[in-house]
């Protein structure tokens, strides 16, 4: 896995595919590559970025002139070391067949078996170059078949996972692509067409696409496009309008991605409420689950299951929808639930969340789900994702594409839409008019303060000076900043590399209270709520250990300041708002500690934006 282009029209391909690749690369990858298709069947690939791929091709771009059909890939190591010979495309020995492949196979060892004992040599250590090699036996047998006969009675033989697009000289002039569990889209130009694992290298070109759906395949030509199910059945598909500009996804004027998306939070979280919070009226529009609000409202209790920052985002809905609507709620990590055998019936309402809407995980959460009857709905920020088509309602979160591997703006997203459903659901059953009317006046409020927060962000780096050598960081919080210490903690160690801990502040004398020392920072998110004081000794223990405090408290607070070695005040506001807040220092803090490591925090190692494998 983890990104893939393909190009076919009258262009030149290559430097098409090239920057196609280039705007996949938020996705995370560790190698690219790509396959064309001319008189011959050129092709490139290596270990390293896209930009160096770009510089092996301008040093020798001959070989590839006149072809005006490819495939690209960029590589997220699964099986097989990050190596040229690993990367993708993957050829036959004649090095007439290409393909590229996202997803595992996960039966890949016996077929690879069965073609080396039949003499196949094999170049690479991947999964997927049995694909190629399947393809070029089932071909050998039957010359007469085409490139999607050959694709799909290769795929009867896999069992796992496919994104896969297919090229060969034996059928020219077309792109075969199949997809089960890994996404494709199609773009639609005028005599020429694009392909892509998300919309992202396609909105510069055409904003027309077609979504494959899982045992779906595409034969696209330089005339048209047909999709077919993998068994053969012929089929229409609606053709989808993109809503989002090239603008979006560029980096405006920002350093980085994360640091443009960390700025964006404001507008975009006056966007996710845009209609929907009518604080005067004290109610809460959510389109998306309208129809089903009676059944949520009566749910004996509800699962959320989620991955990385989006699992934070869930612990935070636990406690917001338990307060306002006192419905039980569970949180889940969506690798455990699908294994686990879990209790679920009709009774149960299951809560995805996903900012991609296509992690493998929490799919396979849905449909677990789905299959014991529960009532499923998601909480997607991409728009036609594979979740948010699965799920029987949804409330999209309208952050934008967010293109940093490290999810910033897409979080408080998700916690406003928790926040206003657990409004939604306590209407006219936990909580008075004027008490709704009260919270939503609150949650409008929050952009504003974000703002004054963001204007914090030089005191923040100067900080973030103090402690870029450190090796440990924890981060402690209780309630509603509890989730908010394993969100800092998780933001720090995905870009820095330094090894960080999220825990309840009561905790810490379980255990990581034997850690601290001069050299152990603390983060404390210390704002004024029913915990307060309980915090303030949590500070004072860690302080009584030569610990060193970095806290995050009410503006105002004066008490916290004699505590700590340094204060970062955020404005106060209730416990229920303060993770939308007191978050927002944190990814601040993690920014800079990174930026100032010299890491790439757009594309930190070994992480990939979307896992779209397990
Ligand atoms: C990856 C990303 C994280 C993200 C997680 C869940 O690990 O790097 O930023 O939180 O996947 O992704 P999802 O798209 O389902 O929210």
């Amino acid at each position: 896995m983890c990104g893939i282009v393909g190009y076919i029209g009258k262009r030149e391909a290559a430097p098409l595919l090239l920057a196609g690749l280039h705007r996949l690369e938020y996705r995370g990858y560790d190698s690219a590559g790509i396959a064309l298709q001319n008189g011959g069947m050129p092709y490139l690939k290596q270990k390293g970025s896209v930009g160096d791929l770009q510089k092996t091709y301008e040093a020798s771009p001959a070989k590839m002139l006149g072809a005006t059909i490819g495939i690209g890939h960029t590589r997220w190591a699964t099986h097989g070391d990050p190596s040229d010979r690993n990367s993708h495309p993957h050829l036959n020995a004649d090095g007439d067949i290409a393909i590229i492949h996202n997803g595992i196979i996960e039966n890949y060892s016996l077929v690879k078996q069965e073609l080396q004992a039949e003499g196949y040599v094999f170049q690479s250590d991947t999964d997927s170059e049995v694909l190629v090699q399947l393809i070029d036996r089932i071909w050998k047998s039957d010359a007469s078949l085409s490139l999607e006969a050959v694709v799909r009675a290769a795929l009867r033989h896999v069992e796992g996972a496919y994104g896969l697009c297919a090229i060969s000289l034996r059928d020219p002039g077309k792109i075969v692509v199949a997809r089960k569990g890994s996404p494709l889209v199609i773009g639609i130009g005028e005599g020429e067409y694009f392909i892509a694992s998300d919309a992202a290298p396609i909105v510069e070109h055409t904003n027309r696409v077609v979504y494959l759906s899982d045992g779906e395949m595409a034969v696209i030509t330089r005339s048209g496009y047909q999709v077919r199910t993998i068994e053969n059945v012929a089929m229409e598909k609606d053709v989808v309008e993109l809503d989002f500009s090239l603008e979006k996804i560029e980096k405006g004027g920002y350093e980085h991605f994360m640091l443009k998306e960390i700025f964006e939070q404001p507008a975009v979280m006056h966007d996710v409420m845009r209609g929907r919070v009518r604080s005067d009226e004290g109610r809460v529009v959510l389109g998306g689950i309208e129809d089903y609000l009676d059944r949520l409202k009566q749910a004996k209790r509800i699962v959320i299951c989620a991955c990385g920052t989006s699992w934070h985002a869930g612990l935070i809905g636990e406690y917001l929808i338990e307060d306002f609507a006192r419905i039980p709620v569970e949180v889940d990590y969506a690798s455990e639930f699908r294994y686990r055998n879990p209790i679920i019936g009709p009774d149960d309402v299951v809560i995805v969340i996903s900012q991609s809407g296509e992690t493998a995980d929490t799919l396979a959460a849905l449909r677990a789900a789905k299959e014991k009857g529960a009532m499923v709905m998601g909480i997607c920020n991409v728009v036609g994702s594979t979740i948010a088509r699965e799920t029987m309602c949804g409330i999209y979160t309208h952050a934008g594409p967010e293109v940093g591997v490290a999810s910033t703006k897409a979080f408080t997203a998700q916690v406003i839409v928790l926040y206003m459903l657990a409004l939604a659901l306590s209407k006219g059953r936990t909580i008075s008019h004027d008490e709704m009317r009260l919270s939503l006046r609150e949650l409008s409020r929050v952009p504003e303060h974000a703002s004054r927060i963001l204007e914090l962000d030089r005191q923040i780096q100067e900080i973030a000076a103090s402690y870029k050598d450190a090796r440990n960081f924890l981060y402690l919080g209780r309630g509603y900043n509890f989730p908010v210490a394993l969100e800092g903690a998780l933001k720090l160690k995905e870009i820095s590399y330094i090894h960080a801990e999220g825990y309840p502040a009561a905790e810490m004398k379980h255990g990581p209270i034997a850690l601290i020392d001069e050299d152990m920072p603390v983060v404390v998110i210390a704002t004024r709520d029913s915990s307060y004081n309980k915090i303030l000794s949590n500070i004072e223990e860690v302080r009584s250990r030569k610990g060193r405090v970095i806290a995050i408290a009410s503006e105002g607070d004066a008490e916290v300041a004699r505590l700590a070695d340094h204060v970062i005040y955020i404005p106060q506001a209730s416990a229920q708002i303060m993770p939308l807040l007191t978050v927002i220092p944190l990814q601040l803090l993690s920014y800079h500690i990174a930026t100032l490591r010299g890491c790439n925090v757009d594309r930190p190692r070994n992480l990939a934006k979307s896992v779209t494998v397990e």
